[in-house]
């Protein structure tokens, strides 16, 4: 496994407590957060990357995949100090750990977990997918095990919806709305309460679908009333980690136009919100060779000459070698000037940062990047743009 000490990256993994990666579809986030947790562990550290959508050949290369919402311990071999671990997050399995935890004692507990109604709203209820992933990150960091959480995020829409969802709770468990809902629920009994209720469900006071069991639903809404104030005090908490100094966002882009622009938005939505952007990583970057073809000619063509593969090969042959090898060269210097220039305003936009934060350049890689080496490589190449 490649480990140099020396990666650009190594700043970033040791100053932050969480490092969440956001941005638009497919540009590199799943892959950024496993090789940050990676590196981490790398520099000694105890490390978990916390997946949302993985791709199925990494999630199966991590060993994650074998138990949805349970850390894994991925093989690092022995040569690494610290260690890293993968969870799969999964919604269902956290909204039970929540409901164990807040549930006012054992009865109670098991009421609403057997409820039908619990069953079907952990899983459609909205905003509780993404509620439950912030619940998650907080449990991690409030376990102590861990130096570095690192968060993935599904893209761009999704992943705002998830920073905002302790917010929405404590919105609508504050609102007009939301008391009035626990106070009719709680005042409900037999067939008038049933017809308030549901009253109030076409009022779009809950988004629960398949709900024709209202015995059921009155009785999880009670039962679960008594669990509201530490949802309440959850959500809080989980706010103020998420803009707290220990947070920071990674925006991961590729130096493409509408990848760039989400990655724009996301800079000024964060800012917003109040929460720090502590790096972009500039992905699939193609990068210049550094290669004078007028100084290589001689070497290029002596190694052509002598090189055994092309030993069996005319001259002519050999020069038509040299001559592709330089057109090969050129495209890629003329695609590293294209992304260098794509990449112009993300680093005016990370430079007016207070302080200034950085900009981290990785190659766009012809290897397949869905296991340990693959994610060492992927650290170890990212360089300061
Ligand atoms: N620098 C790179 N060079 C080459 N391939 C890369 C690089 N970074 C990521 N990839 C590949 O690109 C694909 C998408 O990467 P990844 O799954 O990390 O993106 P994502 O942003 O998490 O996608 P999604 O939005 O679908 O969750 C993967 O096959 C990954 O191996
Ligand atoms: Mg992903």
């Amino acid at each position: 496994m490649t480990t140099d000490s020396n990666t650009e990256l190594d700043e970033l993994v040791t100053n932050q407590k969480i490092l969440i990666c956001v941005g638009s579809g497919g540009v590199g986030k799943t892959t950024t957060s496993a090789a940050l947790a990676l590196r981490a562990a790398q520099r000694g550290l105890r490390s978990i990357v916390v997946t949302v959508d993985p791709a199925r050949r990494l999630a199966n290369a991590l060993g994650m995949h074998k138990m949805p919402d349970r850390a894994v311990s991925v093989d690092l071999g022995e040569d690494t100090e610290g260690s890293m671990q993968a969870l799969m997050f999964d919604a269902q399995v956290t909204f039970d750990e929540v409901v164990r935890k807040h549930a006012k004692n054992s009865k109670e507990r098991d009421q609403i977990l057997k409820n039908p109604f619990y069953k079907t709203a952990s899983k459609s209820l909205s905003g509780a997918h993404e509620y439950m992933a912030m619940e998650r990150l907080l449990m991690l960091h409030e376990s102590g095990q861990y130096d570095l959480i690192v968060l993935d995020t599904p893209p761009s829409i999704h992943a705002l919806d998830l920073l905002r969802a302790p917010d929405k709770l404590l919105n609508f468990l504050e609102s007009t709305a939301g008391r009035t809902f626990i106070r009719a629920a709680k005042s409900m009994s037999g067939g008038l309460g049933l017809f308030r209720l549901s009253g109030l469900m076409a009022r779009g006071v809950s988004r629960f679908v398949g709900s024709n069991f209202f015995g059921d639903l009155l009785s999880f809404i009670q039962n679960f009333e008594g669990m509201y104030p530490g949802f309440r005090e959850r959500a809080g908490r989980v706010k103020r980690l998420l803009r707290s100094k220990d947070t920071g966002f990674v925006v991961v882009h590729a130096p493409e136009e509408a990848t760039l622009r989400e990655a724009y938005r996301f800079d000024a939505e964060l800012k917003k919100e109040g929460m720090n952007v502590k790096g972009f990583v500039a992905n699939k970057v193609h990068v210049s060779a550094q290669f004078d073809p007028d100084k290589a000619q001689p070497t290029l063509e002596s190694i052509s000459l002598e090189h055994p593969a092309l030993a069996l090969y005319d001259s002519k042959v050999r020069k038509r070698i040299v001559k592709k090898i330089k057109g090969l060269n050129q495209q890629l210097e003329f695609l590293a000037e294209q992304d260098a220039l794509a990449l112009h305003e993300i680093s005016t936009r990370a430079k007016a940062h207070t302080p200034p934060v950085p900009v981290y350049l990785v190659p766009h890689f012809t290897q397949d990047l869905h296991d340990v080496d693959g994610l060492s490589r992927f650290a170890c190449s990212a360089t300061l743009g």
